[in-house]
């Protein structure tokens, strides 16, 4: 689909999510959430702890029961099983790190690399020195992955725990990315970061939206979102409280008073 400059909103929208709702019991952790992310776009989501924003990925990824739609380039997801989900592009990271931490750097991202290649069983019965070359091909690739998130060589033969925890916060990017996403949603990746760290995060971030990437960023560092994100929404006590562009959610007198003027 051709776009231009000035496409409307959710226009050609990747993912779009629509009266998304989740409950715990009875606690209502969401409740009508709508928001559509196009390719090439970062979407920011805010909001006080609680607010329910780790709730709305979960939802997206159809890892809790929830209420609403949820549509990947047009067609309706809602009942996709998570690995399904990620299998067709749409993937995510996770509030804490994740990997496997008694394998390599290098070997996490191989890890990445075959689970989005998913070998066939047949595949590695039939025919095992194409299983071998395929490992050759997914090293080479994965080399590049982690290349591509800014983790050097000379970490690729350590271990997660034993690389500065900057590095750890790319990796778990980067598992997550694999061969590659049509969507990827971030939850809160810059948790524990500053300075020089929080820096290569936003130039990672902003390069993989030039892949033409779909990406949805929850983040507390207000700092950061307000500069990559083109648009945001802020989540409070469940509901949407305000969308728009970072000026505009800047500016919003609700959004000041729930979140901004509460925080760092
Ligand atoms: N599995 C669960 N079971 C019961 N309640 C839950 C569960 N997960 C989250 N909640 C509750 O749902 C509400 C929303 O939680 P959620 O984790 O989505 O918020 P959040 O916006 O991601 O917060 P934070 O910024 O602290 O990560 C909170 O009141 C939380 O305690
Ligand atoms: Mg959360």
């Amino acid at each position: 689909m051709a776009t231009t400059d000035d496409k409307p909103r959710g226009a050609g929208a990747v993912l779009r999510v629509e009266g998304l709702s989740v409950q715990y019991g009875a606690l209502v952790a969401l409740h009508d959430v709508s928001w559509s992310v196009a390719e090439d776009e970062i979407l920011g989501i805010i909001g006080p702890n609680g607010a329910g924003k780790s709730s709305c990925f979960a939802a997206v990824t159809n890892a809790v029961r929830h209420g609403g739609n949820v549509f990947l380039d047009g067609g309706n997801v809602s009942s996709v099983k998570t690995f399904d989900l990620a299998g067709l592009g749409l993937r995510r990271t996770f509030q804490q790190n994740s990997f496997f931490g008694e394998l390599t750097i290098l070997q996490n991202a191989v890890a990445s690399i075959f689970r989005d290649f998913s070998t066939d069983l047949a595949t590695s019965l039939f025919a095992p020195w194409r299983e071998i070359a395929t490992s050759r091909h997914a090293e080479r690739e994965a080399a590049q992955l982690l290349d591509f998130f800014g983790i050097p060589a000379s970490y690729h033969h350590r271990l997660p725990g034993d690389i500065p925890y900057g590095v750890q916060r790319l990796l778990s990017v980067a598992l997550a990315y694999g061969t590659g996403a049509k969507a990827l949603l971030l939850d809160e990746p810059a948790a524990g970061l500053s300075g020089a760290d929080m820096k290569k995060l936003a130039e990672v971030l902003i390069n993989l939206r030039k892949r033409r990437l779909a990406l949805v960023v929850i983040e507390h560092h207000m700092d950061l979102i307000m500069s990559i994100a083109d648009r945001i929404v802020m989540i409070d006590q469940g509901a949407m409280l305000a969308s728009g562009t970072p000026a505009e959610i800047q500016r919003h007198e609700g959004v000041r008073e729930a979140y901004l003027g509460r925080d760092e």
